[in-house]
C-alpha cells in the first residue's frame, strides 16, 4: 500500500524526496498573502466515544470544555494579532468531536472570530442527532451559524448496531430542524458497512431529503488501524458498484454533487471545509494549510492548554513544501471537488498545469478518468471512483499512520511520510 502511495508521489513531485514533518514552528504564520482563506475550528468532545471514529476527541466534562476553550480564545486572539487590519476568508467550520456541545460559548468564539476576520460564505457547525434540539439550534444561529451537519451515519437500526450508534428521533429532528431553520442543512453517512445494499442507502437519502435536510456527505467506511472497530468493509467492486449507484441515483434525481461524497438538493447548499486554496486551523489536532507549508497542532488537550498558556502556538508538526509538492497537495484537495480549473491552478502558482502535468492529465483523459472542457478537468464517474480508491490508501498510508503517532505522543520530533 505505502509502495503505491511512495510511487505517486514520486512521480508527481519529480523526487524521492518523502514529505519530512518536523517540530521546529512558526510562531507568526504568514497567512496575510493567502487568498481563498478557509477556517477550522477544533472542539474535541463528545458525549460518549464511538469505536470506529479516527478524530481527535475525548469524553466531555464541562470543566474540561471551558478550560480548553478557553485556550482556543487565546489561540485565536494569538494568531488574529499578527496581522494588521481584518483579513477576509472564505468560511468558518467548526469540527471535532462534537462542537455543538460547546453551544453556549459559540458565540463567544465567533466574535472572537470576527475581531481579524470577515467571513464571506457562511460559518458551520457539527452536531450529534442529540443535540438537534430546538434550544441548541437557537443558539446556535443567534451567534452567526448558517449551516449545520449532523453524523447521521445511518437511519437503520442494524447499522446503528453495527456502528455501537443509538436510533434517530427521526419526527422530532425533522421538528427541530423546521423550528429554526439554516441554510445548509446536512446529514453525514456511511457506506460499504457488511451486508449494506443500495436499497438500504437510498432509503436513508430519501429520508434525510424529506426530513430536513439539502445536503447529504456519504463517507466511504474507512478502518483506521488505531481504532477499535470489528466492522468488515466490502470489497472494491461491491464498494464501487454501491458509489456508482449512488451517484447515478442522485444525480438522477437532480441533486449536485459538490465534491466526491456530497449532493445537494439546492446549488446553494454547501458545506466543505476541504475544498479551500489555503485554510487556519485552530484547536487540538487542527491543520493548517498556506502558501508554503502545512502544520498540524498537538493532538493532546492538556498539551495544548499548556502550550496556549506560556504564550505559544500549539504546533506540533510543519511541514515546508518544495514547490511540486504544494501543487501535489493543492491537486490533491481540489480535486475532492470532482473539478480543477487550470486557470486557478495557473493563478495560485503562476505557471500553467498543462506545463507541469501535461503528460498525466493526457493519460487520465485517455484512461477515461476526466474530460477537459473550457480549461475545467472534470472527473468521470470512473474517476471519481478511483480517486476515492486512492484516497483510501493516502489515508491509510498518510493519515493512519501520523495520527496514530499523534495520538500517542503531543509532541514527536519528526515523522516522515
Ligand atoms: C466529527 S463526526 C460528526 C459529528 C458528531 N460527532 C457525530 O458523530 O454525530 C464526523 C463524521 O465523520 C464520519 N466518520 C467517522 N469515522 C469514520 C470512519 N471510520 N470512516 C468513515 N467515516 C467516518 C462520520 O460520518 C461522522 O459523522
Ligand atoms: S463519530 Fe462523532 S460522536 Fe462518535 S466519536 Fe467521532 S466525533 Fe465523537
Amino acid at each position: 500500500m505505502s509502495a503505491i502511495t511512495n510511487l505517486t508521489r514520486t512521480w508527481l513531485t519529480r523526487s524521492v524526496k518523502p514529505f519530512l514533518f518536523t517540530n521546529e514552528y512558526d510562531q507568526r504564520l504568514p497567512y496575510e498573502t493567502c487568498e481563498n482563506l478557509g477556517l477550522y475550528i477544533h472542539i474535541p468532545f463528545c458525549e460518549s466515544v464511538c469505536n470506529f471514529c479516527p478524530y481527535c476527541k475525548t469524553v466531555y466534562s464541562e470543566t474540561l470544555c471551558d478550560h480548553y476553550l478557553d485556550a482556543l480564545l487565546q489561540e485565536i486572539h494569538m494568531v488574529g494579532r499578527q496581522m494588521e487590519g481584518e483579513k477576509t476568508v472564505t468560511s468558518l467550520y467548526f469540527g471535532g468531536g462534537t462542537p455543538a456541545l460547546a453551544a453556549d460559548r459559540i458565540g463567544e468564539i465567533i466574535e472572537a472570530v470576527g475581531e481579524y476576520f470577515i467571513i464571506t460564505e457562511g460559518i458551520g457547525v457539527e452536531l450529534h442527532p442529540d443535540n438537534v434540539k430546538v434550544p441548541v439550534l437557537r443558539m446556535l444561529h443567534a451567534a452567526g451559524v448558517t449551516k449545520i451537519s449532523i453524523g447521521i451515519q445511518s437511519f437503520q437500526e442494524k447499522f446503528q448496531q453495527v456502528l455501537g450508534r443509538k436510533p434517530v428521533d427521526l419526527p422530532a429532528m425533522k421538528a427541530a430542524l423546521q423550528e429554526v431553520p439554516f441554510e445548509t442543512v446536512s446529514m453525514d453517512f456511511i457506506f460499504a458497512l457488511p451486508g449494506q445494499s443500495f436499497e438500504d442507502l437510498r432509503t436513508d437519502i430519501d429520508s434525510a431529503f424529506a426530513n430536513g435536510a439539502n445536503h447529504i456527505a456519504i463517507y466511504p467506511f474507512i478502518d483506521f488501524t488505531f481504532t477499535e472497530s470489528s466492522v468488515r468493509i466490502q470489497p472494491k467492486k461491491k464498494k464501487r458498484k454501491l458509489l456508482d449507484d449512488i451517484t447515478r441515483y442522485c444525480l438522477g434525481r437532480g441533486y449536485v454533487r459538490s465534491s466526491i461524497w456530497t449532493f445537494a438538493k439546492e446549488e446553494e447548499a454547501r458545506y466543505s471545509s476541504m475544498t479551500r486554496d489555503n485554510f487556519l486551523g485552530f484547536g487540538c489536532s487542527a491543520t493548517t494549510l498556506l502558501k508554503e507549508q502545512f502544520k498540524i497542532n498537538t493532538f493532546s488537550v492538556e498539551a495544548y492548554c499548556e502550550r496556549i498558556q506560556s504564550g505559544k502556538l500549539p504546533t506540533s508538526l510543519t511541514l515546508r513544501f518544495t514547490r511540486r509538492q504544494r501543487m501535489v497537495y493543492y491537486l490533491f484537495w481540489t480535486a475532492y471537488s470532482t473539478r480543477v480549473d487550470a486557470a486557478e491552478f495557473e493563478r495560485f502558482f503562476g505557471v500553467s498545469l498543462r506545463r507541469m502535468y501535461g503528460t498525466a492529465l493526457l493519460m487520465a483523459r485517455l484512461l477515461g478518468l476526466v474530460t477537459w472542457e473550457d480549461n475545467l478537468y472534470t472527473m468521470t464517474l470512473k474517476g471519481a471512483f478511483y480517486y476515492h480508491y486512492y484516497e483510501k490508501f493516502y489515508t491509510l498510508a498518510y493519515i493512519d499512520k501520523m495520527w496514530g503517532i499523534m495520538r500517542r505522543e503531543a509532541f514527536p520530533e519528526q515523522i516522515r511520510l
